[in-house]
């Protein structure tokens, strides 16, 4: 990387700031995703949007599913339409199995086809183990597991119908390995996720349709937006990540918009992890 695309550090960034719409765009292959059409849930902010504007800048037409930031939403796909891309939002929450029905059916009225998916929409709740409501359980499990699942199932159903073959991206987490103390309920989406990579992989390959998880570490996004408030809790982090910074959304974008491509057609039961060496991190003094 040279030093003109240094992302910037944390302290540059606060949480809620838009994606870098210029980082995420610097990269991108011209026409590498041209003809092929994407659904990018939760895109109206952080990883999702920067994925959003990443894929169109390919050529791709991007659905950006929202269930809470419609502005966000429309931002993207202006983002997108004004640098030649196409974007359209759909609102529709992963949880629910008649949104996730009319997300596959919106964007095949639309476009006519659907060639990739990225389960990207998640949430985290923190708490000790012994005062996890049901309510955050099933809310942490229902968006990051049970949306992924019954959304590729979705997808899949009308891809090996359609006889084209496909990508599926799950935007997973260093968690999915990783322990993650207080965040047990995300913790255990994620290891569910990883499995479900995997499974998929084998039932999916025979219908040339691949499989991937993308693990990200810290990332700066509105999901860490208390950790990056804590002064204390960010430098121990930080202290953690062998590059000495968090990542940003569009490193995570130019990841996705490889495994997504035809490139990468041999690519299928893998996790990606990019966390700027965290993982390999543990050690004792
Ligand atoms: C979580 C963040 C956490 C990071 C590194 C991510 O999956 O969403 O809250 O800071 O992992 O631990």
């Amino acid at each position: 990387m040279t030093s003109d695309s240094t992302p910037p550090t944390p302290s540059s960034q606060p949480p809620n700031q838009p994606t870098d719409i210029n980082a995420a765009r610097k990269f991108a292959v011209p026409n590498r995703l041209a003809g092929k059409v994407a659904i990018i849930t939760g895109a109206s902010s952080g990883i999702g949007q920067a994925i959003g504007i990443r894929l169109a800048a390919e050529g791709a037409k991007v659905v950006i599913d929202y269930v809470g930031r419609p502005e966000g939403a429309d931002d993207t796909c202006q983002v997108i339409a004004q640098s030649g891309g196409t974007a359209i939002a759909i609102q529709a929450d992963v949880t629910r199995s008649e949104d996730i029905e009319r997300l596959v059916a919106e964007t095949y009225r639309r476009f006519g086809r659907c060639d990739i998916l990225v389960n990207n929409a998640g949430v985290e709740k923190g708490a000790d183990f012994w005062d996890v409501t049901e309510a955050d359980y099933d809310l942490v499990l229902n968006v990051n597991l049970k949306g992924a699942f019954f959304l590729t199932q979705a997808f899949v159903k009308r891809l090996i119908d359609s006889k084209q073959g496909g990508r599926i991206i799950n935007i997973s987490s260093v968690h999915e390995d990783m322990v993650f103390p207080h965040f047990d309920s995300y913790s255990a989406s994620k290891g569910g996720l990883r499995m479900l990579m995997r499974n998929l992989a084998v039932s999916l390959g025979p219908h040339n349709i691949t499989v991937n998880n993308v693990a990200p570490g810290a990332i700066v996004t509105p999901i860490n937006k208390s950790l990056l408030e804590n002064k204390q809790q960010l430098q121990a982090l930080l202290n953690n990540i062998p590059l000495g910074r968090m990542g940003t959304s569009s490193e995570v974008a130019g990841l996705v918009a490889y495994l997504v491509s035809e490139e990468a057609g041999y690519v299928t039961g893998s996790t990606f992890i990019i966390d700027g060496g965290l993982i390999r991190n543990c050690h004792e003094q």
